[in-house]
Formats: structure tokens, sequence, C-alpha cells
């Protein structure tokens, strides 16, 4: 019989029909030493967001063949280290959205109308009606940073409470915006306009520090800020200078940085409302993240596909020879497509021309959106659940196939369609290596090899500029070891590609942003 260990607390409910197929263990609150020691028993882990899943548990697991997460963010697991010894990453992306949702929304009520500071004064023996004068949320605009399951959930409630709503979110279709009642605008508009800011976004590098004091600056007078997603997306020091100097006039935090926290700056304020990160700790969320989970623990056990797999690529086997090596050229033309593309994604259309033609394209597709995903989304996207993540988005995937290429034996063209224009990025295998050949009018050949950090600059073709940005990653000591330039006409538009052998850190870009004549300047990893 099959052996589950759950390492953090589940409902013993969910467990009963897990323990007709298998021996289930529950021990929580594991050293990670300890967890080390037992992991190679057991056939599937079950963890929630405590247990980190690290890359030297994932290789003691010699028996694992799934870990399960009860919840969304698969943060706390070592994807590329479970999916490299090929087992099974699953989790919950919906069971405890309304919950999520739920705590968001009884924040935002909580700070409009001072309940935890009324509630600790009465207690404490006071009658203070006129300290706890609050305000109403009906027509006041809320502005919601994320619109995946659990944004979008947060703007239905909003709706029904008459608020005016704004959103912003670069993978959601207007379409579904429409939908839901919400007007798309900038993220700076966003923070302008809001008499409440609620975040509903994942913690990834483009995403730490959304909220700075730059943007703090920008807000409405006495804006009322709420995260119930992830620590780390607002600079808590900032945070709290403005809530002292009165800017913002009150924060609900659910979520630290570094969990459990019991010392945050933010304490020290009293506008401040916080939560030991309790947005999915209702019966129900846990309850259905758990059966979410178990079910797809049952399916695979019985050789079944998982329903939220996050890894685990399939590529047919009569196609694996011509397919497997353009899995690099769709990641690569993945990527640089989303970081090209700008606004709201309406349409991504996939071309296969030449030899990819003639074989099944699913994985190839998936690939590609996964790639596209991957830059945005908390919920790791991978060849198996990309498609369904972008369908979820109303966005719609078109794919093409013509027979016959010129030049190339095989050429995988990705167009991104958005409010804003199409980006176009053709890549090919050449001598066994990818090579990506077209980026919208430019005609290129560079090799995205996975070993490389790249930095993209489109700017004008003029002299002193390439010596400009040199400048700035040779003061960083940053070594180029390849560059690439392509320009439309002499002095016109133009792209320079470097290969790096260090990465470019943020404030290194922003230097490159500020010379003049740059239009963008991008870091790409493949
Ligand atoms: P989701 O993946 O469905 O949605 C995340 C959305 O963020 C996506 O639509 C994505 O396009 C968008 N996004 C990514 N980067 C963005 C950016 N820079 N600006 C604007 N939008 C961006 O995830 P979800 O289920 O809605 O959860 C959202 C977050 O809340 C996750 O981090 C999740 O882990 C967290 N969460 C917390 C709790 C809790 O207990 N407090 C419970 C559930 C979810
Ligand atoms: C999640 O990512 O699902 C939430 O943060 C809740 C949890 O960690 O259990």
């Amino acid at each position: 019989m099959k052996k589950v260990l759950v390492s953090d607390p589940l409902p013993d409910s969910a467990l009963t029909e897990l323990r007709r197929y298998s021996i289930v263990d529950v021990k929580t609150g594991a050293s990670a030493n300890e967890l080390r020691a037992i992991i190679g028993e057991y056939d599937a882990l079950i963890v929630r967001s405590q247990t980190q899943v690290t890359a030297d548990i994932i290789e003691a697991g010699k028996k694992l063949q799934i870990i399960g997460r009860a919840g969304v963010g698969v943060d706390n697991i070592d994807l590329d280290a479970a999916t490299e010894r090929g087992i099974i990453v699953v989790n919950s992306p919906t069971g405890n959205t309304t919950s999520a949702a739920e705590h968001s929304f009884a924040l935002m009520m909580a700070l409009a109308r001072h309940i935890p500071n009324a509630n600790a004064s009465l207690k404490s023996g006071k009658w203070e009606r006129s300290k706890f004068v609050g305000s109403e949320v009906r027509h006041k605009t809320i502005g919601i940073v994320g619109l995946g399951n659990v944004g979008a959930e947060v703007a239905r409630m909003a709706l029904g409470m008459d608020m005016n709503i704004l959103g912003y979110d670069p993978f959601i279709s207007a379409d579904k915006a429409e939908r839901l009642h919400i007007k798309t605008v900038t993220l700076e508009e966003l923070f302008k306009n809001s008499d409440f800011i609620t975040l509903h976004i994942p913690l990834l590098d483009s995403t730490r520090g959304l909220i700075g004091k730059k943007q703090l600056d920008m807000m409405k007078d006495g804006v009322r800020i709420i995260n119930a997603a992830r620590g780390g997306l607002i600079d808590d020091q900032a945070l709290l200078e403005a809530l002292q100097s009165g800017k913002v006039g009150g924060a609900a935090i659910d979520v630290f940085e570094v969990e459990p926290c019991t010392d945050s700056i933010l304490f020290q304020s009293d506008k401040v409302i916080a939560t030991p990160h309790l947005g999915a700790s209702t019966k129900e969320a846990q309850d259905m993240a758990s059966t979410q989970v178990l079910d797809q623990i049952i399916d695979v056990f019985n050789g079944k596909p998982a329903r939220f797999s996050v890894n685990a690529p399939r590529v047919p086997a009569d196609a694996m020879a011509v397919i497997t090596p353009y899995f690099t050229v769709a990641n690569a033309a993945g990527i640089i497509a989303s970081h090209f593309g700008k606004g709201q994604v309406k349409e991504i259309v996939i071309k296969y021309e030449g030899e990819l033609s003639k074989h099944d394209s699913k994985a190839l597709k998936a690939m590609v959106l996964s790639a596209m995903l991957n830059r945005i989304t908390e919920e790791k996207a991978s060849t198996v659940n990309a498609e369904k993540m972008v369908a979820n988005r109303g966005i719609k995937v078109i794919e093409q196939k013509v027979d016959e290429v010129d030049d190339y034996e095989g050429l995988l063209t990705v167009e991104m369609h958005t409010t804003e224009g199409i980006v176009t990025v053709s890549a090919t295998m050449m001598r066994n290596e990818p090579h990506v050949v077209r980026i919208n009018d430019f005609w290129l050949d560079f090799v995205p090899q996975s070993s490389g950090n790249f930095l993209f600059v489109e700017h004008k073709d003029q002299p002193g500029l390439v010596g400009a940005v040199g400048r700035i990653t040779g003061e960083s000591n940053i070594n180029i070891s390849h560059m690439l330039l392509a320009r439309l006409e002499p002095r016109g538009r133009a792209l320079m590609i470097m290969t790096l052998d260090e990465i470019v850190a943020e404030d290194q870009r922003q230097r490159i942003l500020q010379l003049p004549d740059i239009k963008s300047a991008m870091s790409m990893k493949f």
C-alpha cells in the first residue's frame, strides 16, 4: 500500500477517503532534519505553507511520486527540483479563493469602521462613539491589483457593495474585466484614484516592493491599503512613515515577508490591523483545498492525470525526436514575447512552420504559454496547466500550421496581440541550438542559452549609446560575453542584445533607462 505523509495541519475529515487507498501518517511541526530522515518511506507528501519542501528534502524522497500543496502558492516547494526528479506537484488553485477574498473584504470593512480599535476601547471601559466615526465603502473607489482568482472574487463583492472598481493586471482580457465591471487602468492611475487599494498578486522579483515611498506619495490622502496576498509586496518602513504622516489612513496586513511574524515594525501604528495569515483559515477553505489536493493524489495513485498539476510536461512519443529540441525554442519565444508585450493581452497566435507543422503541437503550445505566464503568476504555470490558465483569463490562443518554410527546417512564431499592438517573435533550431531569428521588425540571430543572462535594450541608433550602456555594466563589474545590434535604418529604431556573465540588477537597469534615447531595457534569463 502507498504511504502518504501529511506534514502541515489538515482537517482530519478530509483524510478519510485517502486512508482507503493508502497509509496516511500525520507528522506536523517536524524540523527539516526530521523530515529529511523520514521522507524516504513515502510515496506522497502533503503540505500547506509551513513545510519548506527544499531540494534536499525532495532528493531524500526517493519514492516520492507526488507532492500536494493544500493551497494556492507553491513558493514553499522547490518546483525545479521536483520536476527534475519527475515528481508531480499539485495544488489547489481555487480551494481557498472565496475565503481569501472574504478575509480581504473583512479587513477593508474593519479599516473603514475602526472595528479593532473600537472593540479594544470599549473593552477597556471607554464609550468613545465620536472617536470612531468611519466611512461607508459605497460609491468609494476600490483599486484591485491582480485580477486572478482572489482579485476577481473581491471585485464581485465590491460590485455588490456598490463600489467603483479599478483594476490592474496585465494578464487579463478586456472582456473578462468588463464582465466583472472593472475599469482597467495603469498601476499609477489605480494608485492615484483609489480610496481602498487591495493586493492580490504573487510575490515575484517583479512585484517585490511594488508599493514603496514613490507609490505611496502618489496615492490619495487617507487611502487605506489591504495586503492579504504575500508579504514583501509593500515596503514596511515606507508604509509606516506614510501612516505616521497621515498620508495613509490605515492598512490591513495578513501576510508577512518572514512568517511566523510577531514583531513587525507595522505593529507600532494603531492604524494597522494585522492578522496572522488567516486568508485561507476557514473550515470551508481548508476542507476544499485539502479535498482538491487529496483527490488528485488518489487519481495519480490510480494512474490518472492530476487535475491541477503544476509541472510534468508531456510530449507524444512519436513526435519526441522533432518536438523535444523545440522546447527551448518555445520557451525563449514565450519569454521574449511576454517581456516585449505592453498593455492587456487579447490573443496569442502560435505558428508552426516546416517540420513542426507535421506533429502534434500541444506540448509546444503549452510550453510557449507557460513561459509567458511564468513571468506573472505565482501559481506556477507548466506545460500541464498553462493552456487552462490562459483560457481562464479569457485570452484566445490560435494555432496555425504551414507545411513549407523558406530557409529553415522548422520555424516557431509567437504573436502576442495586446491592446497596444502586436509583438512577434520567431525562433528555430540550427546546429542543435535554439536560435531566435526575429523580434518584431528586427531580423537577427542569437542563441538564448540557458546559462546566460540577457539584456535587451530598445533604443535609437546613434554614436555613443552602446558605450554608455557598456559603461554602466562595466562599472557594475558585469562581463559582456556577446553583443548583437540590429537596426531598422541608420539613426533609426535599434535593438541591442547583450549576453552577460552576471545578471543586471534592478538599479543598474534603472540607470540604463535614464540614458537619453533608450526606449526599454529588459533583463531576461531562459
Ligand atoms: P492567481 O494566480 O489566480 O492571480 C494572481 C494574478 O496576479 C494573476 O491574474 C496575474 O496575472 C496577476 N499579476 C501578476 N503579476 C502582476 C503585477 N505585477 N501586477 C498586477 N497583476 C499581476 O492567484 P490568486 O489565487 O488570486 O492569489 C493571489 C495571491 O494571494 C497569491 O500570492 C496567493 O498565494 C495569495 N493568497 C493568500 C491567501 C492568504 O491566506 N492570505 C489565500 C489565498 C491566496
Ligand atoms: C495560499 O497561498 O494558498 C495561502 O497563502 C493560504 C495558505 O498558505 O494556506
